[in-house]
């Protein structure tokens, strides 16, 4: 695999990072991830208007302009010859000794794009997944799409440690949103989720599933809701890059509902589908 990193593009076993890169030191950097279906980006501007503004929120001065970075990311997947996959970048404060304050004199900022081929996660979309609780000990702005991504690393490992796919991550009562997805319930028709405010990150596919959900007639409500609400849930399910559409049939061992995938996961997974086409379709056409 080829990666781009110190302004070139390297083979991945041949690609070093500088000791004193403020991305590992103080994981003082963003980064997004994009899906990538039939080689083609999915939701490819949202992304980027959202990294900007990651790096606009934490003051880091992007050391390409997006044109530049929309030609970097094609080349990765050319490149690698990324099918169904996704692309991974990250900017990081750049180098410097290690010291807390911005570098002064400023430093370039550090560019790093990598690739994965990754089918889409059929099967678990299928037939649904289990989800643990636990609390939400990150940082205040979880808007940001930062590399600090500890809190993160934590609820997901626990995840996995109780044989789980996901972590539904709370602050006291209140849900706020999965690991590395975003997560919403489903009562009576309804459709809810947390408000896009700095406490969780507004994912880009939960805003795609929100326009769903309208385009279909599916009420929504962005509003804070409780454990013991999602307890009790018609229907949970994640969103997420990666993750797309992703029922929950368990929650800390109990089933959700009667522990089948819901009609509205399954209504919303089928327009979601049907989205991917449309988007990519067109793309191609251009
Ligand atoms: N994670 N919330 C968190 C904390 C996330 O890390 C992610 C994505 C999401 C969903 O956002 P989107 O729909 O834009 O992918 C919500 C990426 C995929 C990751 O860290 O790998």
């Amino acid at each position: 695999m080829d990666v781009y990193v110190n302004g070139q593009w390297t083979d991945r076993d041949s690609a070093t990072v500088d000791i004193e890169d403020r991305a590992h030191v103080f994981g003082d950097g963003i980064y997004e991830v994009i899906r990538v279906y039939g080689g083609v980006f999915y939701e490819r501007d949202g992304h980027l208007d959202r990294f900007e503004r990651s790096a606009r929120e934490i003051g880091i001065k992007l050391p390409v302009t997006r044109e530049e970075l929309l030609q970097l990311l094609h080349e990765g997947i050319r490149r690698n010859a990324v099918h169904d996959g996704t692309i991974y970048f990250q900017v990081s404060r750049g180098v410097a000794a290690r010291k807390h304050p911005f570098p002064d004199p400023e430093v370039k900022a550090s560019l790093m794009i990598t690739t994965k081929e990754a089918p889409r996660p059929v099967e678990a979309m299928e037939k649904g997944v289990s989800a643990i609780t636990c609390e939400d000990i990150r940082w205040l702005r979880c808007d940001i799409k930062s590399l600090n991504l500890l809190g993160n690393v934590m609820a997901n490992q626990k995840a996995v440690e109780a044989g789980a796919f996901e972590a539904i991550q709370h602050r006291a009562e209140v849900v706020t949103e999965g690991s590395h997805s975003n997560v919403m319930m489903v009562k009576d028709g309804t459709v809810y989720t947390h408000p896009a405010n700095n406490l969780i990150l507004n994912g880009i596919t939960r805003m795609r599933v929100l326009a769903l959900c309208k385009e279909n007639g599916i009420e929504v409500q962005e509003r804070e809701c409780t454990l013991s609400e999602y307890e009790s849930a018609d229907e949970v399910f994640f969103t997420g890059t990666t993750v797309e559409v992703m029922p929950v049939i368990s929650i800390n061992g109990t089933s959700v509902s009667n522990g089948t995938v819901g009609p509205v996961a399954r209504q919303l997974q089928k327009a979601f589908e049907e989205d991917i086409e449309v988007q990519t379709k067109e793309v191609k056409l251009l």
